[in-house]
């Protein structure tokens, strides 16, 4: 892999990891590759849980080992994630502040910022 993991790449990632989900109830395996700016390449699976809500996604998995590592919003370059992110995982990726998510949604593949995910988001600015 060269020294900056291409967009096809990182997918190639979030694919492999999806392979390690947890998710017996939805069978639907979920992998995330978060791409920061030291060169490392953080990944994250969907974990589900007999009490269904409390499942969570493979993105959040992805950041919060990330955040629970040391890294930061603004630490990052790219997610790449196996399926397209949900509306509370598109919070995710507004707060965290990667600069574009790399996904499959059908047969493509889609590239977007999170502002274009989330327009007229909720954020921090809005808080007092
Ligand atoms: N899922 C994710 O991991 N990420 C998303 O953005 C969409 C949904 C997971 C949650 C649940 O475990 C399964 O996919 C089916 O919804």
């Amino acid at each position: 892999m060269s020294a900056v993991p291409t967009y096809a790449e990182l997918l190639a990632l979030a694919d492999a990891a999806a392979e390690r989900a947890y998710a017996p109830y939805s069978q639907f395996q979920v992998g995330c590759a978060v791409l920061a700016r030291d060169g490392r390449v953080i990944e994250g699976v969907n974990v589900e849980n007999a009490a269904y809500p409390l499942g969570v996604c493979a993105e959040r998995t992805a950041f919060a080992r990330a955040v629970a590592e040391g890294y930061r919003p603004g630490d990052f370059v790219t997610a790449a994630i196996t399926a397209s992110p949900c509306g509370g995982c598109r919070q995710w990726l507004l707060e965290m502040g990667v600069e574009s998510v790399v996904f499959r949604n059908g047969g493509r593949v889609v590239t977007m910022t999170p502002r274009e995910l989330l327009p007229e988001s909720f954020e921090a600015s809005a808080l007092p």
